[in-house]
């Protein structure tokens, strides 16, 4: 069988774990992998055969039946400049931030069919929630699914709700993260050391959102109900937090960070 060739144009933070995270994967036998950066290290980023590495762009894309861009969003016009022409009927796979469909189209050539992606940092251990959308062609959004649901979850969302998602699902890393410490030093506060405390949060946060994602009736609230016993210390520990603004702070950072990406233009200028 062919195997499905795959160039990653930028192989930084977010590339290299889109790499590492197709080799671990179901996909790892049905492709091979070609993935550039500017500089490449005396000692190769992975010992692969299914991998090669270079600085040639051109080269790259040439051989390639799907391209994913991931370079910084000042990076790209040099590098679309390059290989525009070289895109025909290829997949291509935008995961930089940003950049709208249409700016993408009017760069790369609204002929092409294009993906955008907005994955998070945990597709590094594979489990991104990479949000998707697409400028139409069903070939290009089937590919892009095949590659981030080995990596996570997807979904396919409207163009204009792309920086929601990023602030929900890309910055909702770190919201988690800060509410993970929280918990962990609460823990500290109750008497277990870092490492217990931290354990135990973590395990939890994982129980919790593993309840919601194995059982699609689940809704947060109900299972609230489960653990909630009336009189008890659950819900009084719950009343106080949202007496002091839990939900209410969650959602205002959320719309705060929102409001902030939207007034963000971004710099095209390499
Ligand atoms: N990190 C994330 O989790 C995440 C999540 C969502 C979206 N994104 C978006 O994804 C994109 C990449 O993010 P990142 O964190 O991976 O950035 P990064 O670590 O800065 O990586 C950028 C990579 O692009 C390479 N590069 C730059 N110019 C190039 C050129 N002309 N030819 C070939 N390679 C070139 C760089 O090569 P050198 O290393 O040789 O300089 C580097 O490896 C950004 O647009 C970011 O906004 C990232």
């Amino acid at each position: 069988m062919k195997k499905t060739k795959i160039t990653i144009i930028g192989t930084g933070n977010l590339g290299l774990s889109i790499l590492k995270g197709l080799l671990a994967s179901s996909l790892k036998k049905e492709i091979e992998i070609t993935a550039t950066k500017r500089k490449l290290p005396d000692k190769p980023l992975i010992e692969s055969q299914q991998v090669q590495f270079t600085t040639d762009n051109v080269w790259a894309v040439k051989g390639a039946d799907v391209v994913i861009f991931s370079v910084q969003p000042g990076q790209f016009p040099q590098v679309a400049e390059q290989v525009k022409h070289l895109l025909n009927n290829k997949v291509i796979i935008s995961t930089i931030t940003g950049l709208t469909l249409k700016a993408l189209e009017q760069t790369l050539g609204k002929e092409n069919q294009i993906v955008r992606s907005m994955p998070n940092t945990a597709i590094a251990v594979s489990q991104s929630m990479t949000c998707l959308s697409y400028n139409g062609g069903e070939e290009s959004i089937k590919t892009a699914q095949a590659i981030f649901n080995v990596l996570g979850k997807t979904l396919i969302i409207e163009d204009e709700l792309m920086q929601a998602a990023t602030v929900l699902g890309a910055s909702g890393i770190a919201f988690w993260m800060r509410l993970i410490r929280a918990t962990t030093q609460g823990g500290i506060q109750l008497g277990f050391d870092a490492d217990e405390a931290k354990a135990i949060a973590i395990q939890t946060a994982l129980g919790a959102a593993s309840i919601l994602s194995e059982n699609v009736n689940a809704h947060p609230e109900s299972e609230i109900d489960k653990v909630t016993t009336p009189r008890g210390c659950t819900i009084r520990g719950l009343n106080e937090m949202e007496y002091r603004g839990l939900s209410s702070a969650l959602i205002k950072g959320l719309t705060t960070s929102y409001e902030m990406i939207s007034q963000i233009k971004v710099n095209m200028d390499a």
